[in-house]
């Protein structure tokens, strides 16, 4: 008898445990097109070249494993908000703008909410429905209630612009409502910029918080076109927070890398909240893990290895759209009644296929073929040679 025998068992995480199982399945032509990491034409997750050299340098050049500030390390925050907001952005190097390094989006995320739940208690959280899986459940670890607001129409597979807008126009002062910044997960359909700026004026006009998460900046068009968005939100001067990931776009995802962001507060204000979240961020990880913060600081900071880091980032982001458009046209050449266009309007690792749990559960069974019950499938862990077995597996199971 223990104190914890009244404990029953969580379900498992739905996006790691597909990992799992596809691990053990001894099928040679299993594909996992589950959890959101890009993998090559060869179905490879990389190292990129660029990570490689800069771990390089870091390896001769360091001189001590001493913890990092709380907040982490500033040349990796002022470098970050660079990115996201454009080197030039009057907010990159403005007092009312802090940064903490956080271990990966994740961390960024639960800081956020941590945040959120002590210091504005009433606060509820609005999340897409649909969304990345984890949005909900932080809320709750967190203790913070979660509503969601309509975004995808099934039925056309793209974005449900008017309904989408008019829920936000309903969201109470004071709530936080969470965007994703570029390439949506799991639709891949993002808002175009006449939506954000109705985002950023609704937002002023119902006071409520966004929190915009980053986690694919560079997956969708390029650097700044992805963060378009973001940056007509925090043009528009209201007080903001953004978490971002560096896991998908640096390839650095067990490193763990991320950031969150407070943008558009007062000075004094931000200061104030800087020193709230380094409490909370002391009692959680007490300071951030280095070794993959400082490769991105590395390849941000230095001009050579930034071109090549973004000329990778170009090609991968250039393999996933051409994934998306074989996709699109081998399924078309099924010669189904569905129309799968609406993949190569959509941007990311992602894509909301529409296929069903039942025929996922036979893809699966007969084929070995991972993804998400909820049809979602990870573009990128596809190769212009499985995309025929992929295909010829759907055909099989829904006729
Ligand atoms: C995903 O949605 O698959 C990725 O964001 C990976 C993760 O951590 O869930």
């Amino acid at each position: 008898m223990s104190l914890f025998s009244h404990v029953s068992a969580a379900p498992p995480d739905a996006i790691y445990h597909l990992t799992t199982a596809c691990n053990m399945d001894p099928n040679p032509q299993k594909l996992n097109l589950g959890v959101g990491v890009y993998k090559d034409a060869s179905g490879n997750i990389p190292v990129q070249r660029t990570v490689k050299e800069a771990e390089r340098q870091i390896l001769t050049e360091e001189q001590t494993k001493n913890y990092l500030p709380i907040e982490g390390s500033a040349e990796f925050s002022a470098l970050t908000r660079g990115l996201l907001l454009g080197c030039h952005g009057s907010l990159v190097d403005s007092p009312a703008s802090v940064t903490l390094q956080t271990p990966g989006g994740t961390g960024a995320l639960r800081l956020a909410l941590e945040l959120i739940s002590r210091q504005l208690p009433t606060a509820a959280v609005w999340i897409s429905d649909p969304t990345w899986a984890n949005h909900g459940q932080l809320c709750t670890q967190a203790g913070i209630a979660c509503h969601s607001y309509p975004y995808y129409n099934s039925a056309t597979q793209s974005l449900d612009t008017d309904p989408f807008l008019a829920a936000l126009a309903q969201v109470p002062a004071g709530d936080v409502v969470i965007l994703h910044g570029c390439c949506h997960n799991p639709t891949g359909a993002d808002p175009d910029r006449d939506t954000w700026r109705e985002i950023a004026n609704l937002a002023q006009a119902r006071e409520f918080l966004p929190l915009v998460d980053m986690a694919y900046q560079g997956f969708a068009r390029g650097l700044d076109q992805d963060a378009a968005g973001l940056r007509t939100v925090a043009e528009a001067d209201l007080p903001l927070l953004v978490c971002n990931s560096f896991s998908k776009n640096f390839g650095v995802y067990r490193e763990r890398v991320g950031a969150l962001s407070l943008l558009g507060f007062e000075a004094a204000e931000a200061r104030r909240l800087l020193s709230q979240l380094k409490v909370m961020a002391r009692t959680l990880w007490s300071s951030p893990p280095s070794h993959g913060a400082q490769v991105v600081e590395h390849i941000l900071g230095q001009p050579e290895l930034r071109m090549q880091w973004e000329g990778e980032l170009q090609a991968m982001r250039e393999r996933i759209n051409e994934m998306r458009r074989l996709l699109a046209a081998s399924l078309q050449d099924l010669g189904t009644d569905t129309d799968f266009s609406f993949l190569v309007r959509q941007y990311g690792l992602f894509a909301l296929t529409g296929i069903t749990p039942e025929v996922n559960e036979i893809m699966r069974r007969r084929d070995s073929i991972y993804f998400m019950p909820t049809g979602r499938i990870n573009v990128a862990g596809l190769t212009v040679e499985t995309i025929s077995y992929f295909c010829r597996s759907y055909r099989a199971a829904t006729t």
